[in-house]
């Protein structure tokens, strides 16, 4: 199944100067707001989206324009208001979501990310996953070390635009890749890198 986004926006309330500086790991989420398709359209933008469509580059950078990072979503049961619970793949060239599997795997998720409950509580994770042979493929083993430096964009890309939005997330790092591959139904090429809880935070601080 695919669901089409909206239009991304380039023009936002908060400045950049703005969202740097409030920018924070946010760990527990209001429970009685949903994410919107815009936004989660918005945070998928922010973080693989295409900016350049004359030469396909992209938000973030990437070493050589190699793009090997794609985005997961994960979406709870009432998570995002007109979208389905379950998990979905970011399309950049058509800034669409395709629907991969049709169960709420949150909870699986936590687990997986040894029970931190930002993980099991939030509406939506944002899950970035590498094929690092689309760059070790152009640079040998240096290519495993510019995936990872990519990762670290495209996530703050994600931080600040959550920000901006109003919501927040977490960079989560520690979870068995194993597993959540295994619950993502990932191929066997794709390793999960981060996973990005995204909600309403339930307090500024
Ligand atoms: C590579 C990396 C891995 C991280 N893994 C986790 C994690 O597994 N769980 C978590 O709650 N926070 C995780 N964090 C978030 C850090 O705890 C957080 O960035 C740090 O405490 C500084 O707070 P700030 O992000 O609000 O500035 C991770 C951050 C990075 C950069």
């Amino acid at each position: 199944m695919m669901v089409t986004l909206p239009k991304p926006k380039i023009k936002g309330v908060m400045s950049l100067e703005e969202a740097i500086n409030v920018r924070r790991s946010r760990r527990s989420w209001r429970k009685d707001r949903k994410l919107t398709l815009e936004q989660v359209g918005q945070l998928a933008w922010a973080a693989q989206g295409i900016t350049n469509w004359r030469e396909g580059f992209r938000a973030a950078p990437s070493a050589g324009a190699t793009y090997p990072l794609e985005i997961y979503i994960v979406v709870r049961e009432n998570g995002v208001k007109d979208l389905g619970k379950g998990v979905y793949r970011y399309n950049p060239f058509k800034h669409c979501l395709m629907k991969t599997l049709d169960v709420d795997i949150t909870y699986e998720l936590m687990e997986a990310s040894l029970g931190q409950y930002w993980v099991g509580s939030a509406p939506v994770n944002m899950v970035i996953v590498a094929d690092y042979s689309r760059t070790t493929r152009f640079y040998g083993d240096r290519g495993y070390r510019y995936v990872h430096m990519e990762v670290g964009h495209t996530g703050q890309n994600i931080y600040l635009q959550a920000e901006a939005l109003g919501l927040g997330t977490v960079a989560i790092g520690a979870f068995y890749d194993n597993r959540v591959k295994e619950i993502l139904n990932l191929a066997r090429k794709l390793t999960p890198l981060y996973i990005m809880p995204i909600g309403y935070p339930e307090k500024r601080y």
